[in-house]
């Protein structure tokens, strides 16, 4: 065979790789195997140098014209593949407006948030103001100064979480060794009551205070119970406060929160801070007080907390029991909810279960 069929051979060749190539790495090989340094072209144009002499230009000039054609097929080639990659590229991509969108999670506060600001609107639109304490407590607070002696029962490691370690009450000790002994044992607030305190040791009356927080109980959880829990404390102190505007008053919450047909009714009670006691009723807001599951057919719904501060917390702050008197009351914010929204489960609450709370 002469060169110039070897040439014309090597033209149809190259051209149908070239043709066939369908990605870029393919495009390359193919480049080097008839334009590289041992490429297949390159070797034939060598090849040139030894036919006679007037042979060389007819070869050398088709030579080179392959060589151009090889050039230009493989850049045309290659923008092919770039374009078909583009292409499909593109149709993978493409964004399809008539699909549904997706909306973002609009976070929202929690429904116990919601509560509790619900029941201090009211009360601040009985003219109270807010007020807070903080949940790492000393004894003092939470027990002492609220007329709450060294043995009394709430105190027990059963229902306080204590975070001091190794600090008790001896034998025989007398009010002043008490008092220093209970101001340095922390332990978390197992009620929202010590901010009475904290209030009152810093300001005179009058003073309508709302007061709501977290507390914590050594409680196993179960349905009603959770070891954290909020509350809602409120207190009022003046000249002349007396159970009748108690009553009066958590009488409007009650029917500002629940509706206004709802009643309420106090049951004698004990706390160590208010003297005398009451639990507070609301009739049951799902029967009406007909008697249903959820009142266990007694009509009424526990809901609260309160009576008249004791003169011995009055004593404890500085104040004269002779000339302010004052009541408090303190209810649980969950037990509320659960009764407002019908949720039958204390712990729904706490396990941030995003079914659950985006019901609220
Ligand atoms: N602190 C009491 C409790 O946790 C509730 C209460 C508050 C009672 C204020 C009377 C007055 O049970």
């Amino acid at each position: 065979m002469s060169l110039l069929e070897d040439l014309q051979k090597l033209k149809s060749e190259g051209e149908k790789a070239i043709e066939k190539a369908t990605r870029l790495d393919q495009l390359e090989k193919i480049r080097i195997t008839l334009l590289g340094r041992k490429g297949k072209l390159t070797a034939l144009i060598k090849k040139v140098s030894s036919l006679p002499l007037e042979e060389r230009p007819k070869a050398g000039k088709v030579a080179n014209e392959i060589k151009d054609f090889f050039e230009k097929g493989l850049g045309k080639r290659k923008k092919e593949i770039e374009e078909a990659a583009l292409k499909k590229k593109l149709k993978e991509e493409v964004v399809d407006l008539s699909l549904p969108g997706k909306l973002p999670l609009v976070g929202r506060p929690h429904i116990l948030n919601r509560v509790i600001d619900e029941i201090t609107e009211i009360f601040i639109g009985l003219g109270y103001e807010v007020a807070e304490g903080p949940e790492v407590e000393l004894d003092y607070y939470n027990f002492l100064a609220l007329n709450t002696p060294v043995d009394h029962p709430a105190r027990s490691l059963q229902d306080t979480f204590y975070i001091t370690e190794g600090i008790s009450f001896g034998e025989g000790l007398s009010n002043q060794e008490i008092k220093e002994i209970s101001s340095k044992i922390a332990l978390l607030r197992t009620h929202t009551s010590p901010i009475q305190i904290r209030v009152m040791e810093k300001r005179k009356p009058p003073l309508f205070i709302i007061a709501p927080g977290r507390c914590f109980r050594h409680d196993v959880p179960d349905a009603t119970h959770s070891p954290q829990f909020h509350q809602v404390e409120g207190f009022a102190v003046d000249q002349k406060i007396t159970l009748g505007d108690l009553k009066g008053t958590l009488e409007v919450f009650v029917k500002e929160m629940f509706g206004q047909e709802r009643k309420i009714r106090f049951r004698p009670s004990f706390f160590p801070f208010t003297e005398p006691s009451a639990e507070v009723d609301v009739s049951c807001i799902i029967c009406d007080g007909r008697g249903c599951r959820i009142c266990k057919e007694s009509g009424w719904l526990e809901i609260l907390g309160a009576g008249m501060i004791d003169p011995n917390v009055f004593k404890e702050v500085g104040y004269d029991p002779e000339s302010v008197t004052g009541f408090a009351f303190g209810m649980g914010v969950e037990r509320i909810a659960m009764l407002k929204y019908g949720i039958n489960d204390i712990r729904l609450f706490f396990e941030n279960d995003l079914r659950f709370l985006q019901q609220f």
